[in-house]
């Protein structure tokens, strides 16, 4: 029998969500929460790009039935389906899990297992731009760009300024799943496309102030970055009323928040990343005790 352990960590966007799917760049982060996959197989695995399925969960219903597998066990502290990578973070866990088990190699093939984790989030998005998955292997922040489907340059950033005063906080789960978001900004871009393209130009400045924010350590850009973030995300309609009530909350008490990934339409937003300086002003917003600490991660996958 072969068993491996594998754990990848969840993300958050920084900078450039959605307009990352056309080409422009954006900024991620890895975060210290993980999930963690445990696979035993007795005999040889199949390539998992030909097993068919609809999307991740089920590929993990199909891969348990399979006679060479003994036992796949999956846990998670990232939250599901709210921006913050879980369904990249198992793609990443189950390509890495898998290339070690069928290749018999040891040591981590960041750019094997990316590429793999890249297919799985196809499987489970329809069109994603490849960024999740790629800070979820490598770990750390990251400068993200997809040229082509094929082609993706992305950049590891060292020497990352501490950054204080951010937070995370929980709109409330979406009902709509990433590649429903991304389907209605493609909507809204062929009704649209000058204001869409002009809010993707908007984040593009947003991240390249991020990369000055990075290379120069002048964190007191950070909170209006995140404003300019969100109002281009609110251009491209991937803000729930609820998340925009919460987040004018918190720019009435001196603060800024954006969304940490797709967004939600109709309910929640998923996650938000929070700026405030002093958090004591936010509790007449009543947020102030839902905020959760944000710790970032310079570990991508792993092997246990
Ligand atoms: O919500 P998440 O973690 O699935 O992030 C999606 C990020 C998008 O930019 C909206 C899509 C993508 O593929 O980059």
């Amino acid at each position: 029998m072969n068993s491996v352990t594998v754990s990848a960590p969840g993300k958050i966007i920084i900078a450039g969500e959605h307009a990352v799917v056309y080409g422009y760049p954006a900024l991620l982060a890895a975060t210290d929460k993980r999930l963690r996959l445990t696979l035993h197989i007795k005999g040889d695995l199949p390539d998992l790009n030909t097993l068919r399925a609809q999307n991740l969960a089920h590929l993990i219903k199909v891969i348990s039935k399979l006679s060479s597998v003994k036992k796949l066990d999956i846990k998670s502290e990232i939250p599901a389906g709210s921006g913050m990578g879980s369904s990249a973070a198992l793609a990443v866990a189950l390509s890495a899990a898998w290339h070690k088990l069928s290749s018999g190699k040891d040591g981590a093939h960041y750019d094997v297992i990316n590429d793999q984790a890249f297919q799985l989030e196809k499987l489970q998005h329809g069109n994603p731009s490849g960024g999740d998955n790629t800070v979820v292997t490598y770990g750390g922040w990251l400068w993200f760009r997809k040229e082509t489907s094929q082609i993706k340059v992305f950049k590891m950033l060292a020497n990352v300024p501490t950054i204080d005063h951010l937070y995370l906080l929980d709109t409330g789960k979406p009902t709509e799943n990433t590649g429903q978001m991304v389907q209605q900004v493609a909507d809204l871009r062929e009704r649209q496309p000058e204001k869409v393209t002009a809010a993707f130009e908007g984040m593009q400045q947003v991240a390249r102030g991020w990369l000055e924010v990075m290379t120069s350590g002048n964190t007191k850009i950070v909170p209006d970055l995140i404003k300019q973030n969100h109002q281009h995300l609110l251009d491209i309609g991937v803000v729930s009323n609820r998340a925009k009530k919460i987040i004018s909350q918190i720019e009435e008490a001196g603060g800024a928040a954006k969304i940490t990934g797709a967004g939600g339409k109709s309910q929640g937003s998923g996650m938000l990343l929070v700026y405030h300086p002093q958090v004591e002003k936010l509790v007449k917003a009543n947020v102030k005790d839902k905020l959760q600490s944000v710790e970032f991660s310079e570990q991508g996958v792993r092997y246990e």
